[in-house]
């Protein structure tokens, strides 16, 4: 009786169709409106990229200049936002405090929420992605006890994110390491879209009742939250932390085989060959190293793992290998960012593509996303009286 497909964890299911981000799993290919991600890791820039996804096409350079500037007058949050912050405990997780703040952000923009206007659609996109650095920043800074930052406009994108997280009123002369910013514009493009993931498919889900898309993002940054998709760049450092050393590995490797632990980073729904991410990001960790001459034991036990699971059967006959997590820990911890704000950083750069599918969503028409079930329950049974049980 029951008549439809029954698709557990979406492994074969098609949900929306969309011209933005295009994935080949078996061959490793990752493509950003027909782009590949290497060329635009390596030639392009974190802005670049958000307009190529919101837009559709690379920018000319007046256009490119035009929406940098957009962005950067769009960088400052309402005042108010500062108090929204004295509610939450200083000892929160930081994707806890950003989950209530972008979902907040409804309670401030209200301007333009109406989701069938094209104008207020495009000025909420370009809020998010101007605003959700200084929210990311202000959420370190209020764990740590340090005044807020403002955004400063002399500054790119990257450089304006280390500012807000690093500077202190006090450090006048504080200047952003240029290294440093690099490496962060790369990791943000590495981030700025995978296609219908989990945390992408829950802003469409969400965004597709017609809710107001400041609710859809902070939906998909509490999916992005958990260890099987954006927190594990967090749990990968926890795991290099348990572990402690090399001579370690081999008893750790026993734990994952017996199933015990997941060899976290490592393993992808659609990439079985290999993630095309990993591999710049890989590079971009050996570059940061070398030019801050960081010796870093944690990278030779990564290493290692990486090693002994490339060559461990167990890892070759699932097709499990390192993904863009592994790595961006590991350059994220270099920059000095702590562990328990690499999410938010995942969050941060993956804006651009939640409210890019968002966007893609509304422009055309589209249906309120609700899946159905293959019931297991009990048949049909009468009500029993509460002293007859
Ligand atoms: N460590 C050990 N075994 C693994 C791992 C892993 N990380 N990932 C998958 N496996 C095993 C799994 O136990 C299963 O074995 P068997 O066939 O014996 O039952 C087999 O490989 C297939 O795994 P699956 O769970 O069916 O694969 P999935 O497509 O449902 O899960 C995943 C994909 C990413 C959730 C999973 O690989 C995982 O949990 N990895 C660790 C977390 C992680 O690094 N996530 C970041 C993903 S990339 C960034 C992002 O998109 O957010």
């Amino acid at each position: 009786k029951d008549h439809f497909t029954f698709d557990p964890g979406f492994m074969a299911t098609a949900a929306c169709e969309s011209k933005i981000t295009y994935i080949d799993g078996d061959q490793g290919i990752l493509l950003h409106r027909g782009y590949p991600i290497a060329q635009l890791a390596d030639q392009s820039d974190y802005l670049e990229v958000c307009y190529l996804l919101l837009n559709g096409e690379l920018p000319t350079s007046e256009q490119k200049e035009e929406f940098v500037k957009l962005v950067t007058n769009h960088t400052m949050v309402h005042d108010q936002i500062r108090k929204f912050f004295d509610g939450f405990r200083r000892d929160a997780h930081p994707m806890a405090v950003m989950c209530g703040v972008v979902g907040a952000l409804s309670a401030f923009y209200h301007d333009a929420l109406d989701v069938n206007n094209v104008d207020h659609r495009n000025i909420t996109a370009i809020r998010l992605v101007a605003k959700i650095p200084t929210i990311a920043a202000m959420c370190y800074k209020y764990s740590v006890g340090q005044p807020f930052m403002y955004p400063r406009n002399d500054l790119n994108y990257a450089e304006n994110f280390l500012y807000m997280m690093f500077a202190v009123p006090a450090d006048v002369d504080y200047k952003v390491n240029p290294i440093l910013a690099k490496a962060m514009d790369r990791i943000f493009t590495l981030h700025a879209d995978h296609e219908q993931n989990a945390s992408t498919s829950t802003v469409r889900l969400a965004g597709s009742t017609g809710a107001n898309p400041y609710a859809c993002i902070a939906a998909g940054i509490a999916a992005l939250w958990g260890p099987a998709h954006g927190g594990a760049n967090e749990a990968v450092l926890k795991m290099l932390d348990e572990i402690g050393s090399v001579d370690k590995v081999p008893e750790f490797m026993e734990k994952v085989k017996t199933k015990e632990v997941k060899l976290m980073g490592f393993g992808h729904r659609v990439y079985k060959n290999f993630d095309p991410r990993a591999k710049v990001m890989k590079e971009t960790c050996d570059e940061v190293l070398a030019a801050l001459g960081i010796n870093d034991p944690q990278l030779e036990l990564a290493m290692k793992l990486e090693e002994i699971a490339l060559n461990d059967p167990y890892f070759v006959d699932r097709k499990l290998y390192p993904n863009v997590d592994f790595y961006s820990g590991i350059i994220l911890k270099a920059i000095g960012i702590p562990t328990s704000m690499f999410t938010v950083i995942f969050a941060l750069a993956r804006t651009v593509g939640w409210i890019s599918h968002w966007l893609e969503m509304h422009s055309s028409a589209y249906k309120i996303g609700r899946p159905r079930q293959l019931y297991t329950g009990s048949l049909q049974r009468d009500f029993t009286p509460l002293d007859k049980r």
